[in-house]
């Protein structure tokens, strides 16, 4: 056999080990397995259209799910839930594909009519999730990614508890990268800064005990002093503080 057929089935192997470890970590038959790795294209295919379409969302997707994902582990989620959590963030803001480019890529205020605009962004994620029967759940929380504690916010104007938990935490990951992140006109603001803003809003903006569990996670992030995150569903070393 030549060296490269060799090289070939060496990372074959690797690659079914690495598919029995995952099948193992989830209780997975074959066919699930085989199910599962399906969902996950899906998933893969649709974050690359919204990579096509404004390459700074999708790279916030990826951070608010990274965030998402690590106050969901503070907080005791199963493996189950902290799964379906990450693809919800992945997609909170998949609706953005159908917001005119003039409003998504502008660099300065919206005007009131594009602000409106703007704020269609949640209903289209849900219109584009809920038709997929398995997406169901993640249409729901990232329909409501923008509901206030108070019952301020849209596009329902959900209050308290009646808004789903997993939109709840979305909402607070969403807006802590908002702040820390940079974008060309503006640099990203340090994560203290972005602590106290979020303590102000607790209550108000923001479901109080996860803003807490929110920052004891974040200031652990902080400490591990790692330039890169992982996530389970899509490959690759991403960088934290990538504009
Ligand atoms: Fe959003």
């Amino acid at each position: 056999m030549s060296k490269k057929n060799n090289l070939y089935q060496l990372s074959a192997i690797k690659e079914n080990r690495e598919r029995l470890k995952a099948a193992a970590t989830f209780n997975l038959s074959p066919l699930e397995l085989v199910q599962k790795e399906y969902f996950e294209l899906v998933v893969k295919t649709v974050l690359s259209a919204l990579k096509c379409k404004d390459n700074y969302t999708w790279g916030h997707s990826l951070r608010v799910a990274y965030f998402c994902v690590s106050v969901g582990r503070e907080m005791g989620f199963s493996d189950k839930e902290i799964y379906e959590l990450e693809v919800s963030a992945l997609f909170h803001d998949i609706g953005k594909i159908g917001v005119p480019d003039s409003v998504l890529l502008k660099p300065s205020r919206l005007t009131d009519k594009e602000f409106l605009e703007m704020k269609l962004h949640p209903n289209k994620s849900y219109e584009i999730l809920a038709e997929f029967p398995i997406f169901q759940k993640m249409a729901i929380n990232a329909k409501y990614h923008h509901e206030r504690f108070d019952g301020r916010g849209y596009p329902d104007g959900l209050k308290g508890d009646d808004i789903p938990l997993f939109s709840r935490i979305i909402l607070i990951s969403d807006t802590f990268d908002a702040m820390t992140s940079t974008r060309p006109y503006r640099k990203g603001l340090p994560f203290d800064v972005a602590f106290a803003e979020l303590k102000e809003f607790a209550g108000t903006q923001f479901d109080p005990q996860i803003v807490d569990k929110f920052i004891a996670c974040m200031t652990k992030e902080q400490n591990k002093n790692e330039a890169t995150f992982n996530l389970q569903i899509i490959q690759g070393d991403f960088k934290k503080n990538a504009a």
